[in-house]
């Protein structure tokens, strides 16, 4: 399945910018996310998704993703990627 960066950057824009700043550049303890592979940004918001922790502070991440579909997740993974911040 192949996101849409338009929809991607629309969902960022909803709550995750809070933490993780413009375009994913990361704000104060919350790590920068953009530019990661799509593939890895995938895999760990459906591990948060599952309610499974990754480091101390995914109580925060799996709260954020369980409200996530398959499309948000790829739409969003697809936006960040395509952040130019590598
Ligand atoms: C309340 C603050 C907060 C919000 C809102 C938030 N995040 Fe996070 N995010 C974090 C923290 C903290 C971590 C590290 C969690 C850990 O310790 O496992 C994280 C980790 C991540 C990671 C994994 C980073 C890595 O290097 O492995 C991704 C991807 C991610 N967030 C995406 C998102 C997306 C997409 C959204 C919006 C749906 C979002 N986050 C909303 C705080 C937040």
């Amino acid at each position: 399945m192949t996101g849409n960066i338009e929809d991607g950057k629309i969902r960022y824009a909803k709550n995750c910018v809070n933490c993780h700043g413009p375009a994913g550049m990361g704000l104060a303890s919350y790590p920068k996310i953009s530019g990661l592979d799509i593939a890895y940004i995938i895999k760990r918001l459906e591990t948060y998704r599952a309610g499974i922790e990754i480091g101390p502070n995914s109580a925060l991440m799996i709260m954020m993703a369980q409200p996530l579909s398959d499309t948000e997740i790829a739409n969003l993974a697809a936006y960040l990627n395509a952040q130019n911040t590598k």
